[in-house]
């Protein structure tokens, strides 16, 4: 059996910087609001006459990480794309994400667990190269929420949170012992379903359902969040998803050199931080300037901490992630 191990990161987001006061254009809300609850402080979002789209984003990012890996397009093997956003309702993005790159005929596997999508592709992707049948996996994150959220102050909740951007690593076979990827822990509860989700267009809600019923208050097209009974469970399963991670690899809390919680809000990072009596140098956020980028989020992060040199060799690191299913999950990585 092989290890993996990340060998190259990239991320790319729109140059639109909407900030808290940008929204007021479109619904009732505040910085002051927005700030306290969330800890966004400005989000990007794609300027429509970029054409800029979700496989677009994915495309640039992975750019990036293929050429920090020392590689070239044709020396990957297959595609794993998490999103919630595609550009088309089928094929997903990562035969777009093939094609752009003008990559040979790999295979290209797309991954559905919104935020917990990075989580879960990475820990695919370390399958397919501990069996030996890949040997460099592209795994990339992206979404173009601004495209589908509802402006207006009846979908403020949901509308100020989330951010468009792009996260891609490649996965590479590691020899070491002891290296790179070192456990991944998935999980879901699809009792909570609908506590947040988007539920039309779909085959149990299709167009012209919505159409003929043509009634304005069916929003279904938009996203949908229980905002509070989301944080709740947030907290819980993010701080399972931790310690199950330490658990399998016999570390404590006082191991974690670093760890990168998904993007959902500073106030349950902060919490996170406090349960496991981690220093702000342990905790990368940046939900302040992007927002909530769901698949994209945790590698958007881990690729800014890595830029910045706060990800050592030998540093352990957690990825953790929490999210519509409900899903969640944790990959313990010894850089
Ligand atoms: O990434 C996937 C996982 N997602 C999460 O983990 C998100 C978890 N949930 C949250 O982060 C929070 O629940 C939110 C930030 C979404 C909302 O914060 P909250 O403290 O739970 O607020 P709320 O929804 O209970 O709303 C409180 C009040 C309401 O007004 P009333 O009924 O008390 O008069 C809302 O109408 O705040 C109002 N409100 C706003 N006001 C200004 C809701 N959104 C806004 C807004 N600006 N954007």
């Amino acid at each position: 059996m092989y290890n993996s191990k990340i060998t190259g990161l990239g991320y790319f987001v729109p140059d639109n910087i909407v900030t808290n006061d940008d929204l007021k254009q479109w619904m009732e809300t505040s910085d002051e609001w927005i700030q306290e609850r969330t800890g966004i402080k400005e989000r990007r979002w794609i300027d429509p006459a970029t054409k800029e789209t979700t496989s677009t984003m994915a495309a640039k990012a992975a750019k990036i990480a293929i050429k920090r890996a020392g590689l070239t397009k044709d020396d990957i093997d297959f595609i794993v794309f998490a999103t919630l956003s595609p550009d088309m309702y089928f094929p997903g993005g990562g035969v777009r994400i093939q094609d752009m790159l003008e990559m040979p005929t790999i295979g290209a596997l797309d991954v559905r667990n919104q935020c917990s999508g990075f989580i879960y592709s990475l820990s695919v992707a370390d399958q397919f190269i501990k069996t030996g049948m890949y040997k460099n996996i592209l795994v990339i994150g992206s979404e173009n929420h601004s495209g589908g959220l509802e402006r207006s102050t009846r979908g403020r909740n949901v509308t100020v949170i989330f951010g468009d951007g792009a996260g891609a690593a490649v996965l590479s076979r590691c020899e070491q012992d002891g290296k790179g990827i070192l456990s991944s822990h998935l999980h879901s509860e699809g009792k909570h379903a609908k506590e947040l989700a988007l539920e039309g267009p779909s085959t149990g809600r299709w167009v012209p359902e919505i159409l003929a019923e043509n009634d304005p208050d069916d929003v279904s097209y938009y996203p949908y969040m229980n905002g509070q009974f989301v944080f709740k469970h947030a907290v819980v399963r993010f701080s399972e998803a931790i310690v199950e991670g330490l658990k399998a690899n016999g570390l404590e809390k006082k191991d974690i050199n670093m760890l990168i919680p998904h993007q959902a809000n500073l106030r349950i990072a902060q919490f996170i931080q406090r349960k496991f009596e981690l220093s702000d140098d342990q905790v990368y956020n940046n939900i302040m300037k992007y927002g909530n980028t769901t698949a994209a989020s945790v590698i958007i992060a881990l690729t800014e901490a890595w830029e910045k040199g706060k990800i050592h060799e030998g540093d352990l690191v957690i990825l953790a992630a929490f999210g519509s299913g409900f899903t969640w999950g944790s990959v313990v990585i010894r850089w």
